[in-house]
């Protein structure tokens, strides 16, 4: 098994080289994939930083260069660099920009490869399998560029794609990872209580992204994390929307508008619930119980606070409420 982490580790950092080099040093990388990543206002240093690449539009250019340094062809699939076709092994990369993605140490465990030109008959990232190295539940984009900022302002950001959080890095924003567009685990989690208790998320404001960073809540909270929420506007994303505005009134819109994810999820839910009495009843039930999972020991006061807060805007009484979180605390015993 370590053995076999070690093979994928050691390909994966060959194919990183490989199309770094491709993007900066050939005419293909420098005329398609240099230009994609400047018309999307990376500079040079951050191409560098993050070791983006380039796959050449060919049907086996980096298999070729891999089986001729005497990579093995079964490990190439393993990684998801190579697949095979007609029984003949091809790039699965071809034309796509790539995103390495680092384990804590460095080390490459996988890529995410962008499609240049949008299209309905190819999906726009393809991201590597699982394998010994990948397991994707476990990993955060950007860890490794990020920990010692989230150490140092003990916070970290939470975003969706390797591009916002490239973006931001390239804004002075450091501390920041990327859940790659899937919701948030136990595991992922873990991995941010170990350098920070406290999580802001920056999801798209639309739908979706509020219903996924929702879904992440009680989870964040088990874990212990005082967890915060800005909504970026609509029909953008941290990675658009800090091109646009600029560094620094995309650090002044932040910090405006972070708002304690607890207090928005009740807040949300009054709204939706509206008159209706039962949904009323049934949103106390949903808030008590997220507050009940915040840990009694451990931060007694945080729990009381949420209680006199939320008891307040709901205009129920604090006893009432205090019941009702023991209540869902003693089911859980
Ligand atoms: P988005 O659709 O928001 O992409 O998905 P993005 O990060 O803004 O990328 P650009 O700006 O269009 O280049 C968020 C994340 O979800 C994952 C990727 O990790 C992406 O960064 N994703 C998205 C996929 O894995 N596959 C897809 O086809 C789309
Ligand atoms: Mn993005
Ligand atoms: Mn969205
Ligand atoms: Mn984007
Ligand atoms: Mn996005």
């Amino acid at each position: 098994h370590q053995l076999m982490a070690e093979s994928l580790h050691i390909i994966n950092g060959f194919a990183r080289e490989y199309f770094s080099k491709t993007l900066l040093e050939s005419e293909e990388g420098q005329n398609v994939g240099v230009s994609y990543f400047e018309e999307r206002g990376f500079t040079q240093d951050t191409i560098r930083k993050f070791q983006l690449g380039y796959c050449l539009n060919e049907k086996d250019a980096f298999v070729k260069a891999a089986l001729a340094k005497g990579y093995n062809l079964e490990y190439l699939q393993k990684t998801g660099l190579v697949t095979i076709r007609n029984e003949q092994p091809v790039d699965n990369y071809r034309g796509r920009v790539i995103f390495p993605i680092h384990n804590q140490s460095g080390k490459i465990i996988g890529f995410g490869a962008r499609i240049l030109v949008k299209s309905d008959r190819a999906p726009k990232y393809i991201n590597s399998p699982e394998s010994e190295i990948y397991v994707k539940s476990k990993v955060l984009y950007g860890t490794y560029f990020a920990r010692h900022a989230i150490d140092k302002l003990n916070e970290c950001l939470l975003v969706e794609g390797y591009t916002d959080v490239i973006s931001l890095h390239q804004a002075g924003i450091e501390n920041v990872v990327a859940s790659s567009g899937t919701s948030l685990t136990q595991d992922q989690l873990r991995l941010i209580k170990k350098y920070t208790n406290n999580l802001t998320i920056l999801y798209d404001g639309d739908n979706a992204g509020v219903k996924a960073a929702l879904r992440g809540l009680d989870l964040a909270i088990e874990e212990g994390l005082n967890v915060k929420l800005v909504l970026i506007p609509d029909k953008e994303d941290p990675d658009s929307y800090v091109q646009k505005l600029g560094a620094p009134a995309f650090r002044e819109f932040i910090e405006e508008n972070k708002q304690d994810f607890v207090l928005f999820k009740l807040q949300l839910s009054m709204k939706e619930a509206g008159n209706d009495s039962v949904r009323k009843s049934q949103l106390v039930n949903d808030i008590a119980e997220t507050i009940s999972k915040i840990d009694k020991v451990e931060d007694f006061t945080k729990q009381q606070d949420y209680i006199r807060q939320c008891s307040q805007f709901l205009k129920i009484d604090e006893q009432g409420l205090i019941n009702l979180v023991n209540k869902f605390i003693r089911e859980r015993l």
